[in-house]
């Protein structure tokens, strides 16, 4: 009998400082109405100094265990997808791991920037398939704001802070239905931070480690991308579009989000949409949008979930989902 992994319990966790379109007119040459026209998105959550990737990860992750009534000693699997690690070593799911009493179980943070969450979720997946976990903790946290040029207008405005988890267990019922994974390096240039540990350190040491962007490209290449892994995912089912209940996709822009939408012929009141308030998390903008539909009472026990997202690398992915 197949084993397959069922998400238990989410949990997710914003900084409490907001960052409204009103306070960035203040900063850059930019205003409000371009800001809603053009993305969507009306304020986003910022860190304060000395608040890190670990602090909203923990926070997250302890509602997420809260919600599945978990306890630390069940979890025996941390995945974490983050861009911005609080350290070059260890990982933040090491970290993690310390500060929510767990010991001994792999932990392991997933690098694939804004596809970061459906890349953990699947590598979870696969653990708990195959038998070697029984019960993951996934992840995805990030503080963008750190990484972000606060001088440049055309990126300044589309990122945020925040982290969201799951709790998912082995189970005789799906569950996880699919993942569907990819990647292309060779549009690395169009989203990137040009710097690192290994070449140009000195952008690092000096704080100007910044998003580069080709936003239009960057655009368009996303909009033609969900659109593919949209069929890809249904095809794999054997489903048509009208079986999805509920579309989760990655919060970086509702014009690629209302694409998408269309593409699955799906009313926006089926779309998860969190991307006015959080702005473009990372990898926490699919379990941040997640967690506000379960707690809000819109996503139910029984519902069919497609998850997608789409970023730096390029990566892309998806996870259809039974919740
Ligand atoms: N405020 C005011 N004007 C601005 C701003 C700003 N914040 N940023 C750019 N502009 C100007 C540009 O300079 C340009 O001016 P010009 O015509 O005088 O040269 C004008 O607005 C139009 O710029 P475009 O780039 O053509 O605007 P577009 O409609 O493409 O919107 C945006 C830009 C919002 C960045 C869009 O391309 C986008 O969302 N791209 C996807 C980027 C993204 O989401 N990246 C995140 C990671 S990938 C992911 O998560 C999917």
């Amino acid at each position: 009998m197949a084993t397959y992994s069922r998400i238990v319990g989410t949990g997710s966790y914003l900084p409490e400082k907001v960052l409204t379109n009103a306070a960035l007119e203040q900063m850059v040459d930019t205003s409000d109405a371009w800001i809603r026209e053009r993305t969507g998105i009306e304020q986003r959550h910022v860190v304060e100094d000395g608040e890190h990737t670990v602090d909203l990860a923990e926070k997250a992750s302890r509602r997420a265990m809260d919600a599945a009534g978990v306890k630390p000693g069940e979890i025996d699997l941390i995945v974490v997808a983050t861009t911005t690690a609080d350290q070059v070593f260890p990982s933040t799911a090491c970290l993690l791991q310390s500060r929510l009493d767990i010991h001994g179980c792999p932990a392991f943070d997933v690098q694939a920037v804004c596809t970061g969450f459906v890349y953990a979720l699947s590598v979870a997946d696969k653990f708990v398939q195959t038998g070697t976990s029984k019960c993951a903790l996934v992840v995805g946290a990030e503080t963008f704001s750190r990484i972000i040029d606060w001088t440049d207008r055309n990126t300044c405005v589309l990122f945020g802070d925040g982290a969201g988890a799951v709790v998912v267990k082995a189970d005789q019922n799906p569950g996880i239905l699919s993942t569907h994974l990819h990647a292309d390096g060779d549009y690395a240039k169009l989203l990137h931070v040009p710097s690192g540990v290994s070449n140009n350190y000195s952008a690092v040491q000096e704080g100007r480690a910044y998003v580069e962007m080709d936003g239009s490209d960057v655009f368009k290449m996303a909009v033609r991308t969900l659109g593919a892994i949209v069929d890809e995912t249904l095809e794999a089912n054997g489903m048509q579009r009208g079986d999805i209940d509920w579309l989760v996709p990655h919060q970086a822009n509702i014009r690629i989000i209302q694409a998408t939408a269309k593409k699955l012929r799906m009313p926006l009141d089926k779309v998860v949409i969190t991307v006015a308030k959080h702005g473009n998390t990372s990898a926490a903008s699919i379990p941040l949008a997640l967690d506000s539909a379960v707690r809000a009472g819109d996503i139910k026990a029984g519902d069919m979930l497609l998850m997608e997202g789409f970023g730096g690398g390029f990566t892309w992915g998806s996870a259809l989902i039974k919740y």
